[in-house]
């Protein structure tokens, strides 16, 4: 397994690799979801490269860029044991050095729910990322359905840019409890954990209310808001039951796949999840 800081190296090293080369980027402190990820590209591709690039352009003032939890020696044995054959870890200065002025911009779908609350974000993602595919140039690119907005705005961009990769989702990985795995879950104290169970468990009761046949997106919506609400610690951002395809919230009854998502505070962590109901 080879380990590029620059540009230079990543490209370097990428060039050695076997197509079809599959990438997984990430922003470490790496856990089983981003394993499956690994997991996935490994089986489906000749190699396998990962980014770990805690992206500054993401986070909005105020959110946890600083804090963000980083274990580069774990990282790189999760990695390793993946069957990586190529991780580039740059530094900050080395993907955005002084003077860099260009940012990528997708439009539509990246006006609601975490584009909404966390302006800037996505343009922060869709710019890494299309930065990251231009230095591994990846024949396929994996991502997890845990963010399911931003596979969305990853998919519009590739479209839209022509950029020659396949985008593969994968599906997310929980707790045996319910809880989806994620970077932040360590930020959370017991009480907090034990809370955020409502997400899964909010997600599991909608999407059995709509297999017994309820398709009203308002009834299905509160089934959600209840449970999650019901928590003292819970603060919600939003609940969110909306195409699937172009997020527009819904208020009929459901007649094509619908997502439904969600973004809760639990004191300084804020969590995401989700589940899409097909009829
Ligand atoms: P990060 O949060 O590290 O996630 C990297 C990838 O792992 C993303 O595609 C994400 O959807 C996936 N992932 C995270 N938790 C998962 C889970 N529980 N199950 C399945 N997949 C999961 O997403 C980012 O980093 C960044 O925005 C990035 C795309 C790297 C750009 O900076």
């Amino acid at each position: 397994m080879r380990i590029a800081h620059t540009i230079a190296e990543a490209r370097a090293a990428r060039a050695d690799l076997p197509a079809t080369c599959g990438f997984v980027p990430t922003m470490g402190f790496l856990h089983a979801g981003h394993r499956t990820l690994m997991d996935h590209a490994r089986a489906e591709c000749q190699s396998l490269a990962i980014s770990i690039f805690v992206n500054p352009t993401q986070f909005g003032p105020g959110e946890d860029f600083e804090r963000y939890p980083r274990d580069e020696v774990r990282d790189l044995a999760m990695c390793e044991a993946a069957g990586a054959d190529l991780v580039f870890m740059p530094t900050v200065h080395e993907m955005y050095p002084a003077g860099a002025t260009t940012t990528v911009t997708v439009g539509g779908i990246t006006s609601v729910l975490e584009g909404a609350h966390r302006p800037g974000h996505f343009d922060g993602v869709a710019t890494v990322v299309s930065k990251l595919f231009h230095i591994m140039q990846p024949d396929r690119a994996y991502f997890g359905q845990k963010d399911a907005q931003q596979l969305l705005v990853i998919r519009s961009m590739v479209r839209d840019l022509d950029m020659p990769v396949t985008i593969v989702a994968c599906p997310t990985v929980r707790e045996p409890d319910g809880l989806a795995l994620s970077s932040r879950n360590v930020y959370l104290s017991p009480e907090e954990r034990m809370q955020a169970l409502s997400l899964s468990r909010g997600l599991r009761q909608t999407a059995a209310a709509f297999t017994e046949g309820v398709r009203n997106a308002p009834r299905l919506r509160g089934i959600v808001e209840r449970e999650v609400a019901a928590q003292p610690l819970a603060r919600i951002d939003y609940v969110s039951l909306a195409d699937a395809d172009m997020l527009a919230e819904l208020d009929g009854e459901i007649v094509a796949p619908a997502l439904l998502s969600m973004a809760v505070r639990f004191g300084r962590t804020r969590l995401i999840d989700n589940a899409v109901l097909t009829p």
